[in-house]
């Protein structure tokens, strides 16, 4: 009986702060959870070049898979996720995989995060939010930084590879 209310109580708070993360952006408009497929993640590994030592953050890290991924490329990466179960599903992952110390979980609100020290920024957003973002990132982010946006496009940055929907953009790549 106990196992089942924890479940349901489990449940409601996925469903709670999953509500929320839609509202979470700027002007409410925020990211329900959609997993980034395996073969998705395969592209964005290889259109990250070598990741080896460089600082990566996946932007609403979901369950946990894109940090993982990077980590085990010999990343250290980060992940900011609002929704509390998939934050504790997430870590329990990299847990499992033995990548503490390489894999970061945070919960938080990725709107107020200095992207400043990250070499390669992920993201799997929606297209409303995509100017603010990208105002947000031109601002922040160093020069030769790396950002993969899953699906959707940045307004007025000019991507330097697309494939299999995932677009690529490097900061100071162009006159912006
Ligand atoms: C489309 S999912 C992508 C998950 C993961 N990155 C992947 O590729 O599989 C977007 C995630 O962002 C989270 N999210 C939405 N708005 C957020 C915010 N403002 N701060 C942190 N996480 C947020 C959602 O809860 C959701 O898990």
């Amino acid at each position: 009986m106990l196992v089942l209310y924890v479940l349901w109580a489990v449940g409601l708070l996925f469903i709670l702060f999953g509500f929320i993360a839609i509202f979470a952006g700027p002007r409410g408009r925020g990211v329900p959870y959609v997993p980034t497929s395996r073969r998705r993640i395969e592209t964005m590994l290889r259109l990250a070049g070598d990741v080896r030592g460089k600082r990566v953050l996946d932007l609403g890290s979901g369950d946990g898979r894109l940090v993982i991924t990077f980590a085990s490329a010999g990343a250290v990466a980060h992940g900011y996720e609002l929704n509390p179960v998939l934050v504790w599903w997430a870590r329990t992952r990299v847990l499992l995989r033995g990548l503490r110390g390489r894999a970061h979980i945070h919960w938080g609100n990725y709107w107020n995060v200095n992207t400043s020290r990250f070499d390669i920024i992920t993201v799997f957003g929606l297209r409303p939010m995509m100017g603010d973002l990208e105002k947000k990132l031109k601002r922040e982010t160093h020069e030769g930084t790396r950002i993969l946006s899953n699906t959707f496009e940045f307004p007025n940055w000019k991507s330097v590879a697309d494939e299999n929907d995932i677009h690529v953009y490097v900061q100071g790549s162009q006159k912006q």
